[in-house]
């Protein structure tokens, strides 16, 4: 090891409500990985979130986020508080962060995972991509007349042709390496213009890499989900379908709190971004009741994504050992059965 050693940059960005609490095991559980597989991480703390803003009146400087473009990789707890209006940080922090950085797919698997109650949902095991920087989210519209009783407000939903392909073409290469299956998920009998679009697009990118695809409406999507998950392996779908039905897969594999996501620049020009599907939950900060998996898978899809899949692995078989078992009551419960249970990985190898 000794100069040999692989080391990367990671800026922890712990965020607001529980995102400190669940991201500091992640954060150690990373670190025990590191010392295993020969790497380390030279973590930048990144104190952003309602109490920088509330301090200095300022979400996200032009300076911290050029810091941010020079890492490897982003690892974020949550974001929003109720000290602040919504959408201040959603918008500025999150949204900003997925835009600017240009993480142009939201990857968020889905398992049916040891011990857990899937409702029904059995043989459920796929990986929703979401487009993360169009659609509805993209920002454009605005409200005319307001205050009066012609107020309009609108939305608009933006898809690019180059967006939509960039994001289905990530997905079909990612269906070639498990199924096969690609399954593009719209609502093309009504949304005739995007619909269109995507389907297009879709076909075309399928027939070029021979993956089968498949179509379901967001509304079927979500019935099949819970009565016939096994029918899905990889989901492509727009910004704003993929938020909604990825809250769906995570009810129907054991709730947010063990629901990951990264945010990917899968040109690797710049850093990805990985957090918890949960939000900041303060209803429960401080009790030390908020569970860190989700962070913890979310740190082994950060590790996967900077070429370290080995220690992936050991952080989600941790995560499955730990749920096998009956799971945890308490963050501090996780992260000891959690570490115990890497270090029991390391002395079976
Ligand atoms: C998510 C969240 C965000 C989103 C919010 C906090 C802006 O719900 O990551 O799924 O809508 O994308
Ligand atoms: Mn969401």
């Amino acid at each position: 090891m000794g100069d040999h050693v692989r080391s990367y940059v990671v800026a922890h960005l712990p965020g607001d409500g529980i995102g400190p609490e669940v991201t500091a095991v992640a954060r150690d559980l990373v670190d025990r990985a590191g010392k295993r597989h020969g790497f380390s991480i030279d973590w930048r703390d990144c104190p952003l979130g309602a109490g920088y803003y509330l301090r200095t009146g300022q979400v996200l400087p032009d300076e911290v986020l050029q810091d941010l473009r020079k890492t490897d990789a982003i690892m974020l707890g949550a974001v929003g508080s109720p000290s602040v209006p919504p959408g201040v940080l959603e918008r500025g922090l999150l949204l900003r962060l997925r835009f600017d950085l240009d993480l142009y797919v939201n990857l968020r698997p889905a398992r049916q995972r040891p011990g857990v109650d899937t409702a029904g949902a059995d043989d459920l095991d796929f990986v929703v991509v979401r487009e993360n920087t169009e659609g509805l989210y993209a920002g454009a519209g605005g409200i005319v007349h307001r205050g009066t009783a012609f107020e309009t407000a609108t939305e608009e939903s933006l898809n690019t042709r180059a967006g939509v392909e960039r994001c289905v073409r990530y997905a079909a290469a990612l269906a070639a390496k498990r199924t096969g299956k690609l399954t593009l998920v719209h609502k093309t009998n009504v949304l005739t213009n995007a619909g269109s679009l995507w389907m297009r697009v879709a076909q075309q990118v399928a027939a070029e890499q021979h993956v089968q695809l498949d179509y379901a409406h967001v509304d079927a999507a979500c019935l099949y989900m819970v009565s016939d998950p096994g029918r899905f392996d990889v989901i492509v779908t727009d910004n704003l379908f993929g938020d909604i039905i990825t809250d769906l897969a995570a009810a129907l594999t054991g709730g947010l709190g063990l629901s990951a996501s990264g945010n990917l620049n899968p040109d690797k020009t710049g850093p990805s971004m990985f957090e918890p599907v949960h939000g900041s939950a303060p209803d429960i900060v401080g009790t030390g009741k908020a569970n860190p998996a989700g962070a913890v898978l979310s740190a082994a899809l950060m590790l996967d994504h900077l070429g370290e899949p080995a220690a992936a692995v050991d952080l989600d078989s941790a995560v499955d050992a730990v749920l096998g078992a009956g799971g945890q009551p308490t963050t501090q419960a996780w992260a000891e059965a959690l570490s115990a249970q890497l270090a029991h990985t390391e002395v079976t190898r």
